[in-house]
């Protein structure tokens, strides 16, 4: 199987595993217990902390390690903005239109269950959103705004070096979804004025259930969950210890390998996306230079993009036709549909990563153009 769904998730680097082992066996303390068995898990939480914070450039403390990339989201969003009314009735929310779900539907809930405002900013056929427009949506009462570094289906890549100077000049808290730019697009948390920032280990060839919420301390929060007050009481629960040491391992491996890793990538999914524009009716959704370097995501044509999915499984290659965690769901996604991407078109997803070969590339490539040539002799569907 030639795998090109690294955006739903990652095989896990057997370096990683080999970090994790450990945790999973010999050392399975508590991180809590202050005996030694204790301690020594707690080693290897506090190691990974510092793994995470190193690859971010900001202090430990502020890394808050949760379930993966929706709990941190959803911690941050909530609890910001449960916090921020709290404390000086600011109760409006600005996001795009783009966003994951983790983000765009928790603010929606609040907006229609807990009475805040909440204004979610268009984005045009770029995918990329419009820093004045964005920044024109702030009120005096803003509690919380989030805009997603990268988008998970089109790989998008948000203005976030002058939304977010901007937005904390303005006294407003700014939370990014950069659990799909991690690794392979530069962060830079502390110099643009992020509040809060999630991560999630799987989107980068760390273990799945295990993420990041970076808050810094300043920032005013409420928590979603209480209980033993794990975290700085933001997040309570037993530490999975080996989960958050593998999340650590894998961010030292993706940040220090980044500056070959990113190149390679690119000229990967440049050599597959030249070849996918070769066949005619595909065209690519979403700007091509603000965009992560392993991804692709075209229109077809006369395919319908479950059909054409079905067809590429069935050759071997995995793809997907827009975000992973809601595949099933037959409407376009709102992504596309904010893009103004056709609708009587399919729309295919593919994103490289470690383990993907030029090999990869050039086979799926041909495999795309024999599928749709397949699909469209007869007349569409799958056969
Ligand atoms: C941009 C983005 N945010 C959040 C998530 C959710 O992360 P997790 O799978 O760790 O809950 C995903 C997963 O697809 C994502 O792509």
């Amino acid at each position: 199987m030639i795998y090109l769904d690294h955006a739903a998730t990652t095989p896990l680097d057997p370096s990683v595993l080999a970090a994790m082992e450990p945790f999973l066996q010999a050392d399975y303390g508590n991180p809590s217990s202050a005996h030694a068995a204790g301690q020594a898990a707690r080693r290897g939480v506090e190691r990974a902390r510092e793994q995470v914070a190193t690859a971010l450039g900001v202090p430990p403390l502020d890394v808050i390690f949760t379930s993966g990339g929706t709990e941190a989201d959803n911690a941050a969003v909530k609890g910001i903005a449960w916090a921020r009314r709290e404390s000086d009735g600011a109760s409006h929310l600005v996001t795009t239109a783009i966003e994951h779900h983790a983000v765009l539907e928790a603010m929606e809930w609040l907006a229609e269950h807990q009475g805040f405002s909440l204004d979610v900013v268009p984005v045009g056929p770029s995918g990329v959103v419009d820093p004045e427009q964005f920044l024109a949506a702030l009120r005096h009462d803003t509690a919380v705004v989030s805009l997603m570094a990268a988008n998970n289906e089109i790989g998008t890549l948000q203005p976030l070096d002058v939304v977010g100077p901007a937005v904390r000049d303005c006294g407003v808290i700014l939370h990014t979804d950069a659990v799909q730019a991690f690794g392979r697009a530069p962060l830079d948390p502390q110099e643009w004025g992020v509040g809060a920032l999630a991560l999630s280990a799987h989107k980068f060839n760390g273990p799945k259930g295990v993420g990041v919420l970076l808050l810094g301390r300043d920032i005013p929060v409420q928590s979603l969950l209480h209980g033993g007050g794990q975290e700085r009481g933001v997040r309570s629960g037993t530490f999975n210890a080996a989960g958050i040491v593998g999340c650590g391992a894998a961010a030292e491996l993706v940040t220090s390998t980044m500056a070959e890793e990113v190149p390679r990538l690119r000229g990967l999914r440049d050599r597959m996306l030249d070849r996918l524009l070769t066949v005619q009716g595909v065209s690519l959704n979403g700007d091509r230079e603000r965009r992560l370097p392993h991804n692709i995501n075209v229109a077809v044509a006369g395919c319908d993009g479950e059909a054409l999915l079905l067809a590429l499984d069935a050759a071997g290659v995995a793809a997907s036709t827009g975000s992973a965690c809601q595949s099933g769901a037959t409407e376009p996604s709102h992504v596309l549909s904010a893009v103004g991407a056709p609708v009587d078109h399919g729309h295919v997803r593919f994103t490289m990563g470690r383990t993907t070969s030029e090999d990869d590339v050039t086979t799926a490539a041909d495999l795309f153009t024999h599928c749709v040539k397949r699909l469209r002799d007869a007349g569409g569907a799958f056969v």
